[in-house]
């Protein structure tokens, strides 16, 4: 609680500070000029330290860098543009872009992304282009991806591993005008029906539309994906395929055979309940129809006997 004595442990935070802020140095191999490092090509295997902290435009482009540290990056509070295509970035976490909230330009493209953290753009309220093509493995993107990123205008989905996308991911983006999603392995089945839709409701502008074609299932190989929505609602909703009519023909059968079944139980239990109704009376008629019938009425007779004759000792 006593002030602390002598300038020790201050004087290090002071300096520090300085240090954090006089960071007018360069990285190597980069250029830093009017709050803009370029480090295009600069071989760097890893985030570059040292970048100056009022830097707007930060270009990390065609380099070998498989990670983008929150820490380091969540100290350009003033950054507006980030371009880290052509690189090896494999994943992009909750945390990345935490810091960097004016963020409007943003390209991750050609990298070696394979997920993308739900939650990783959900500070990004001001970007206006995203750019996450070109990532082979990027095989989902989860329905909070774009929850907060009402800003954005571009984006580029070219080229990835997606082979469905959740409508409900495209909710929050009013402002959304163009849409690239070609070369994309579109799998059109019947969960991806209501994103169609909303493709064809939404009137957005798809350069590259025609490329951006589903493959699966056959019968709706190479339809544009902004087009399919008709087809598919045809198919989904009122179309009857191969498995429904087995379905419903294996239906028939079983109450078919459930009725003919039924009819032939009834039948039994009406000849059955006929003759023994019959039997007593037939019995005494005709004695001499033979020794079974005898024998049987006798064992009958007999059984009855020994119950009349039991019950009491029982009791
Ligand atoms: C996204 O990146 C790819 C590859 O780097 C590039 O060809 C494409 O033009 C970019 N998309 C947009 C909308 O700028
Ligand atoms: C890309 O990611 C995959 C899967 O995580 C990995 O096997 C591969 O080595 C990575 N490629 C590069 C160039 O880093
Ligand atoms: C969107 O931003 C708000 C406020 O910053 C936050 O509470 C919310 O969790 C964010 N949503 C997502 C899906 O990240
Ligand atoms: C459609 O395909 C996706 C992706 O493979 C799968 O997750 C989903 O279960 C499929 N839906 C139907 C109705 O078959
Ligand atoms: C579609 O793909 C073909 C062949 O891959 C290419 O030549 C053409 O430029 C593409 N069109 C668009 C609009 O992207």
């Amino acid at each position: 609680m006593s002030p602390a004595p002598g300038p020790g442990p201050r004087w290090l935070l002071f300096s520090f500070g300085v240090g954090l802020v006089s960071g007018s140095r360069c990285p190597n191999g980069c250029q830093c000029q009017d709050q803009e490092v370029v480090c295009t090509g600069a071989q760097l295997k890893e985030y570059p330290p040292d970048i100056p902290l009022d830097t707007r435009r930060l270009y990390l482009n065609d380099n070998h860098i498989t990670f983008l540290p929150a820490m380091n990056l969540g100290l350009l509070s003033d950054l507006v543009y980030l371009a880290c295509s052509n690189n090896r970035i494999g994943e992009v976490m909750d945390y990345t872009f935490i810091g960097v909230f004016r963020l409007i330009y943003l390209d991750l493209s050609s990298n070696n992304l394979t997920s993308v953290s739900p939650h990783s753009f959900s500070m990004l309220s001001s970007l206006v282009q995203l750019n996450l093509s070109h990532n082979p493995h990027l095989s989902s993107l989860d329905k909070y991806t774009f929850a907060n990123t009402s800003s954005l205008r571009f984006l580029d989905l070219r080229n990835t591993g997606l082979q469905a996308l959740d409508h409900a991911a495209f909710q929050n983006l009013p402002t959304l005008q163009t849409l690239y999603l070609s070369g994309n392995p579109w799998k059109c089945n019947c969960s991806f029906l209501d994103f169609t839709i909303y493709l064809i409701v939404t009137h957005l502008d798809y350069p590259d539309g025609r490329n951006a074609t589903c493959v699966e299932p056959a019968e709706l190989a190479g339809w544009p994906v902004a087009q399919v929505g008709n087809p598919l609602r045809y198919m989904c909703i009122t179309h009857l395929d191969g498995r429904d009519y087995l379905f419903l023909l294996l239906i028939g059968f079983c109450i078919f055979s459930a009725g003919t079944v039924a009819a032939w139980l009834t039948g039994m239990c009406a000849v059955v309940y006929q003759s023994a109704r019959r039997r007593p009376s037939e019995v005494d008629e005709d004695d001499e129809h033979g020794q079974r019938m005898s024998v049987s009425r006798r064992v009958f007779q007999s059984r009855v006997g020994v119950g009349q004759d039991g019950f009491p000792q029982l009791i």
